[in-house]
């Protein structure tokens, strides 16, 4: 209850969180997704509401499974595409302290839904009797979310809310993971950005999640690593301590 929160690090607080993978239709059963299954998200949820946030979860394809048992100050918004998504995490972001996203959102999405499912052959009413063979699928860019928070601040009452990325990076022929993640941290421009080091060459050794946060400008500002719920809870107390120092 309110008194019990008022203690705690968010007390008062509304932090808004993506999780989960957009899923983007191309007919009436198909769709392109990913892998996501919202754990981290769901557990950076679960952290903020434990130090007493008032929480929205937006929730992209999220299992039954990961979102139950939530403590009952995490309100569940349940999304589908990248655009769903977006609107979802604007318009409840009106009055939010921090937003946190967790969620893979697809960078494109196929450029027409059909309404019927698509057949095999690909062949169209009307079309009978032209070439076969597997049509390709046309994308479109989805709307970057995120720097879409920095660009477009959703709060117009003056106050503005904490933005927070997370990026998996991989590190190939241009780069580690941490000069990719830096370079993602400033083109991106989120307070602060976590980028997920699991596999590479940071020192961390095998451990279930390591990640390295950034600021705005590319700089290291902590590093977080063990289960899921220990980054989340490392993350919330990142997010506490600059609500603490910058909006009070
Ligand atoms: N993100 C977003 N909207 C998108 C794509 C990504 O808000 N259309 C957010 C994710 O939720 C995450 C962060 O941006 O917090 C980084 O996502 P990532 O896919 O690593 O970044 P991209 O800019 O899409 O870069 P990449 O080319 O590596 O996919
Ligand atoms: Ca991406």
């Amino acid at each position: 209850d309110a008194r019990e929160a008022a203690g705690r690090a968010l007390a008062g607080r509304h932090v808004v969180v993506s999780a989960g993978g957009t899923r983007e239709p191309l007919d009436p059963v198909r769709f392109l997704g990913n892998r996501s299954s919202g754990r981290q998200g769901t557990a950076v949820a679960r952290a903020a509401a434990a130090e007493g946030a008032r929480v929205t979860l937006v929730a992209a394809n999220l299992d039954g499974e990961v979102l139950r048992d939530l403590p009952p100050t995490v309100s569940v918004v349940g999304v589908g595409t990248a655009l769903e998504l977006e609107d979802a995490v604007r318009s409840t972001c009106v009055d939010a302290d921090a937003v946190v996203m967790a969620a893979a959102v697809a960078d494109y999405r196929p450029r027409s839904v059909q309404g019927a499912k698509i057949k095999k052959h690909g062949l169209a009413p009307g079309e009978e009797g032209k070439a076969t063979g597997p049509a390709p699928i046309e994308l479109v860019e989805n709307p970057d979310v995120l720097a879409g928070l920095v660009s477009r601040p959703p709060r117009t009452d003056g106050h503005r809310t904490l933005v927070v990325g997370f990026a998996a990076e991989t590190g190939d022929a241009d780069g580690d993971v941490l000069a990719h993640g830096a370079a993602k941290a400033r083109r991106k421009g989120a307070d602060l950005m976590a980028v997920n080091a699991v596999g590479q060459d940071l020192g961390f050794g095998d451990v279930p999640n390591a990640v390295v946060v950034l600021d705005a400008d590319g700089a290291e500002v902590a590093r977080a690593q063990g289960a899921k719920d220990e980054v989340a809870r490392a993350l919330v107390s990142l997010v506490a301590e600059r609500l603490a120092a910058t909006c009070a």
